[in-house]
Parts: structure tokens; C-alpha cells; sequence
């Protein structure tokens, strides 16, 4: 998969099964001091034998990235809420960017198992930043955008959206705040319901250090790791700069 992008499978205890949507604090048990904090990681897989896919960012993937076979992790989870559940009559329209890929084709392939195709928008700055493609197109109808042009149509996934968001789709995004805040507001426009799992940064994952507040639509906080990650877009305020760490007092919810 190239430098950029690692799976890790993990064998966990029976009883930390992970369903779609969920994600884990992720921390080398051997990794001394620094970094100090777990690293939140959506769930590729579940089982006893969870895996998630990462992106080489900072010093915590570069550690992950660089994990030897049976090195030992920390796994704090499952922790967050799920997907939640497909509206009958519905079809779900994926909507992916980079990395965001992964809790999506935990999604797709738990659909496809119930007999469901999706749609699926998958979009990266060039091929390379695509990882997991072909694994999404074994349970998908793929579509796939390249800012450069180098795979698929050429521009972002946004490009693809408008024929695609009929009234009988639901649409289901992870990737870059950007990238969802955009596909928020097209779903928006035509009244068709967003659910986006977000990537907010966090320092405990469970709710304490009140380190993931995400502005709600008319006022007030979201705690990313407690009432998400996966949230229904028309509750978040996408405005500028909502997703930059800060920590703000717990009256202020
Ligand atoms: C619920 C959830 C699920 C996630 N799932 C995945 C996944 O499946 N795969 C994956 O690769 N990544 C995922 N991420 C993002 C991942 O947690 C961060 O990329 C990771 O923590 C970076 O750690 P690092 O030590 O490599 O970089 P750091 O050294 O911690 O980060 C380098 C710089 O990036 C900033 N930063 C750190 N995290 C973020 C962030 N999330 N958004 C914006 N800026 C940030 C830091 O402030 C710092 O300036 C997820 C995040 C969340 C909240
Ligand atoms: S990460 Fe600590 S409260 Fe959300």
C-alpha cells in the first residue's frame, strides 16, 4: 500500500468486538514517554481480530507504521456510537476522502453481507491516496475522483455528487472536515439526510478531558468522542475553524 498507508491487525480478547463507525485509542504498549496519548482509529474489521488502517501523519502512525509482527498495542474500545442504521426504502450513497475510507468499507461490506449494494464515492489527491479501492469496489458501485486526474474523474469527490444525490439516497461520509463539510451542505441543499463520522482530534476518547468539543448547529458543543463520531450533519455547525483543538469548560455545552 505504498509508505503512506498500513493496515494493523491486532488479536484482541473475546467481548471488543467492534461494530461500523466505532474506533479505538490505539497506543504501543512499549512506546515509552512520548507519544503519551492513544491515537483514535476507526475500525477497519471487527472481531477478535480488529484492524484498522492508517495514515503516516505524525510521531504515532510513523510508530504504528514502523510496528513489528507481534509488537504489543494498547486498544482502548470499541468507544463511540455506530452508524447508524440505513432508512428503509433508502439507498446509501458512501462518500469517502483518503483514510476516511475505513470505517465506510467496514460499513459497505456490512451492508453487502445483507444483500445490499451501496453507492460509493471515493475520492484522494492522486491514485495514491486511494488505499483499500478495490476492496470498496467488491462491495460497492464505486465511483472514484483525483484532484490530479491520475485515477478517475478528475477533480473532488463533490464533483460526483450532484447526479447522484437523488431523493431516494442517504448519504454516509468520513474524510477530511472539508471534504464533509462540502458534501454536508450539497445534501443540504436537496433536504437528503448526512450522517458524518468525524475526525476530530482527541485525548482520552471516552468523554473526561472534554478535549473534542465540535460547534452544534444553533449553539452549544458536541463532544466528537461521546456523541460521536458519527453525527447527523445538519446538527454540526461546518463553520470555519470549528474543528481546531480547544478545550472550553464543561458549562459551556
Ligand atoms: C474517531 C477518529 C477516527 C480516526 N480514524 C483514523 C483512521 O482510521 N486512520 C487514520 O490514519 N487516522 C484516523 N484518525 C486520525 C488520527 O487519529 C490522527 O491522524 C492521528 O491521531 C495523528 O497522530 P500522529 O501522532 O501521527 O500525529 P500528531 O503528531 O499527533 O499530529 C501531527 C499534527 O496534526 C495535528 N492533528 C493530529 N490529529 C489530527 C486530526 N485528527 N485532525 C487534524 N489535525 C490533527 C496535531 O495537532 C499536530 O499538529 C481518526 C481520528 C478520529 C478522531
Ligand atoms: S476526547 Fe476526551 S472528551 Fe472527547
Amino acid at each position: 500500500m505504498g509508505n503512506a498507508y498500513h493496515v494493523l491487525t491486532f488479536d484482541v480478547p473475546e467481548g471488543m468486538d467492534a461494530l461500523p463507525g466505532q474506533f479505538a485509542m490505539v497506543r504501543g504498549a512499549e512506546w515509552g514517554d512520548a507519544p503519551l496519548l492513544p491515537r483514535p482509529m476507526s475500525y477497519l474489521t471487527g472481531g477478535t481480530r480488529p484492524s484498522i488502517l492508517i495514515k503516516v501523519f505524525g510521531e504515532g502512525t510513523i510508530r504504528m507504521a514502523r510496528a513489528v509482527p507481534g509488537e504489543p498495542f494498547e486498544i482502548l474500545g470499541p468507544l463511540g456510537n455506530t452508524w447508524p442504521g440505513a432508512t428503509p426504502g433508502k439507498r446509501p450513497l458512501l462518500v469517502a476522502g483518503g483514510v476516511g475510507v475505513a470505517p465506510l468499507l467496514y460499513l459497505a461490506r456490512e451492508l453487502h453481507g445483507q444483500g445490499q449494494k451501496p453507492i460509493a464515492v471515493y475520492g484522494g489527491r492522486s491514485h495514491r491516496d486511494l488505499p483499500l479501492n478495490e476492496e470498496l469496489a467488491d462491495v460497492s458501485e464505486l465511483y472514484i475522483t483525483t484532484e490530479d486526474g491520475s485515477r478517475g474523474a478528475a477533480g473532488r469527490v463533490t464533483l460526483a455528487l450532484p447526479e447522484l444525490l437523488a431523493d431516494d439516497v442517504e448519504v454516509f461520509t468520513c474524510g477530511p472536515d472539508r471534504m464533509m463539510a462540502a458534501v454536508a451542505e450539497l445534501c443540504a441543499q436537496r433536504d437528503i439526510r448526512c450522517v458524518a463520522s468525524l475526525e476530530t482530534p482527541m485525548a482520552c476518547g471516552y468523554g473526561v478531558c472534554l478535549g473534542c468539543p465540535v460547534k452544534r448547529t444553533g449553539g452549544g458543543y458536541l463532544y466528537a468522542c461521546t456523541d460521536g463520531p458519527c453525527i447527523d450533519a445538519r446538527s454540526i455547525d461546518w463553520g470555519e475553524g470549528n474543528h481546531a483543538p480547544r478545550r472550553i469548560e464543561r458549562g459551556e455545552r
